[in-house]
């Protein structure tokens, strides 16, 4: 099909611009973390996922969702009967935030200024994939998608046009499954994860 031209100064594949985030320095993040974690997937993924940011696991493997709750993730793609390889998956910020905790590295939330920083790689990737249909998992993805900060049920199960004409599917992020204490809240949440999955598997 035909090119669309990227915005001027933006990077013109996935590939350039996974090498570019390396060296960002556009926020406090990067000095701390191991590298930056670029999405993954393919251009022209029809489904893209929006994480908040790379956790413990994803720094030092600069890959997006390969820890515990990449875990969860995977199961319940497949429980919906999506198919991760066919899925962009990225995260509204890029490089992890933590604070040092003797050996262990404990998550910190990445403010809104660093989301809304980040978003500079997070349109980009926009533009380049082009996905129908965007899921955001959690609030920090909300914010980064929008540039607006609002509540998960606020949006839920209410697929709302962004304004890069993406249909915004808004759901929960999995870590959020993995703090529930509550055994069948955890369940309950689950399924409606899942369901919401599903959801935007049926709008592609
Ligand atoms: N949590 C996220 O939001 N993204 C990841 O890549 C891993 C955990």
């Amino acid at each position: 099909g035909e090119m669309e031209a990227p915005i001027a100064g933006e990077t013109a594949t996935l590939e350039e611009l996974a090498r570019s985030l390396q060296t960002c320095t556009r926020c406090p993040i990067h000095c701390n973390a191991t590298q930056a974690v670029p999405g993954e997937g393919k251009a022209g993924a029809r489904i893209m996922l929006v994480g908040e940011q790379p956790g413990d696991r994803e720094d030092l493997e600069g890959r997006p969702f390969v820890g515990p709750a990449g875990q969860l993730l995977d199961e319940a793609l497949a429980e919906a009967g999506l198919d991760r390889a066919q899925l962009y998956i990225t995260n509204a910020v890029k490089h992890f935030k933590f604070e040092p905790r003797g050996k262990r590295r404990l998550h910190q939330n990445p403010s809104t200024g660093e989301i809304d920083i980040c978003r500079w790689w997070l349109d980009q990737e926009r533009a380049l994939v082009r996905p129908d249909i965007i899921v955001s998992l959690g609030g920090s993805a909300l914010r980064g998608l929008t540039g607006k900060s609002a509540s998960i049920a606020s949006v839920r199960g209410k697929p709302m046009t962004l304004e890069g004409g993406e249909r915004l599917v808004a759901t929960v992020h999995p870590s959020f499954l993995l703090r529930l204490p509550d055994r069948q809240r955890a369940a309950a949440e689950r399924a409606a994860f899942i369901a919401d999955l599903a959801a935007a598997r049926k709008l592609a």
